[in-house]
């Protein structure tokens, strides 16, 4: 076990992470939850949690939580989670849970005892990839997201979340807001790869969050009439692939004329057979924009659009709205302490701050406790694909500047 983590023991922890899940041809990952990826992701944190000497429970929503000492109220947490989007990058999320085991090292090596609780996390289904809503682990432990609701959501293959808990041992019976664990929460910091090139510019290791932009999901489903593609008419055709066209190229212009952004990067056809008419086509927008008022004003944009073209096309279309994420402001006195805690440390020196596009269990948390995020320098400025990176030495600084942060809400006043 590594005392105070350098280069080499991040490599250690980080290379036993590496080839799980991962596409050998792409290198981008496929870790969704309650998958045989996500178990193995799961099994090596409570190794690494109980190689630290940490004591590991699973919550009623299957988040999972390792604790330094006794578990109890108003705990310092720390971590983040080990899913991925579909051919997503190997940082996001489990830079914050390695990040998080290091920074306990490090404390311990610098003799810090804990003054009050601590746990690090690792939060289940942050990316939504295979239920359509982020943030699951943490939206249901808050009740932000209805037990009843999320349970009945389904996968590709239409297994329910509830089926797919079950099968992994969770019980859904017990699923859903869950005070016991709230109420342990203090405070929440989450480590996280930075998502775009704010800290490059800034030439800065690592930073931390300002806020967090609305953002959603809404799926718009179009139904068409399935038929020949060589003797069906051009006149005859009821094909929701039109509409469907309409939407990503009108959505796409929409979005840019109100300083906003809109992706169209999940499609289901069906039958999806070259030489039929699609009979439905299945199609998941995600908007973001700095506020909620212009968010709002592009959904209804894009929904008007898509009943246009879909009226136009004689095609049906349903829309609904699957997951909704207000402004995040970080609470800025606890982003002040960190960033405080953290100046100063070689190489660090100031701290910017940043804000993001991108969602967060630390956002989900933050309406009911304070959080904070800390954010480590991505030279590619990509993420959400294999080509997200951080290089090892800002990873180390990004320990360093967590177990800094760490030490002083568990000693400080
Ligand atoms: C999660 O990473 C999201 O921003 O959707
Ligand atoms: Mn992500
Ligand atoms: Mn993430």
């Amino acid at each position: 076990m590594p005392l105070d983590p350098t280069t080499s023991d991040f490599r250690t922890l980080w290379d036993e992470l590496a080839p799980v899940g991962r596409d050998r041809r792409t290198g981008g990952y496929a870790r969704f939850a309650w998958t045989r990826e996500d178990a193995t992701l799961r099994e090596w944190f409570v190794g690494a949690a109980r190689a630290r000497g940490l004591d590991v429970e699973v919550d009623r929503n299957g988040n999972l939580w390792a604790w330094w000492g006794a578990p109890g109220d108003d705990a310092v947490v720390t971590g983040s989670h080990l899913d991925s989007v579909p051919g997503g990058g190997a940082y996001d999320g489990p830079l914050g849970v390695v990040s998080a085991l290091l920074a306990v090292d490090r404390l311990r090596a610098q003799g810090v005892v804990p003054e009050r609780p601590f746990a690090v996390v690792a939060f289940a289904d942050e990316e939504g990839a295979r239920f359509g809503v982020a943030c699951m682990g943490s939206r249901l432990l808050s009740g932000a997201i209805g037990r009843d609701r999320a349970l009945a959501l389904r996968d590709d293959a239409g297994v329910t979340l509830a089926e797919a808990l079950s099968a992994a041992g969770v019980d859904p019976a017990h699923a859903g807001r869950d005070e016991e664990a709230l109420r342990r929460i203090g405070v929440f910091v989450e480590l996280h790869v930075e998502q775009g090139r704010g800290l490059v510019d800034l030439d800065a290791p690592v930073g931390v969050a300002s806020s967090i932009w609305p953002h959603g999901r809404w799926h718009h489903r179009f139904e068409g009439e399935g038929n020949h593609a060589g003797t069906t008419l051009i006149a005859d055709r009821h094909d929701p692939m039109l509409p469907f066209a309409d939407l990503v190229l009108g959505g796409r212009e929409a979005a840019a004329e109100l300083g906003a952004v809109l992706t169209v990067g999940r499609v289901l056809v069906g039958p999806n057979g070259t030489n039929a008419i699609p009979v439905t086509v299945d199609a998941w927008i995600d908007a973001r924009a700095p506020e909620e008022a212009t968010v709002r004003a592009l959904v209804e944009r894009v929904e008007r659009l898509s009943r246009d073209a879909a009226g136009r096309r004689g095609v049906s279309v349903e829309v609904s709205e699957e997951s909704w994420s207000g402004l995040v402001s970080f609470d800025a006195a606890l982003r002040d302490r960190l960033a405080g805690a953290v100046a100063g440390l070689a190489p660090i020196g100031a701290v910017p701050v940043l804000g993001t596009g991108a969602g967060h269990d630390a956002g989900v948390l933050a309406a009911y406790v304070p959080t904070a995020m800390v954010f480590v320098r991505n030279p590619t400025g990509v993420s959400h694909s294999p080509a997200e990176h951080a290089e090892e030495a800002d990873c180390v600084t990004g320990v360093h500047a967590l177990a800094s942060a760490l030490e002083d809400l568990l000693t400080g006043e």
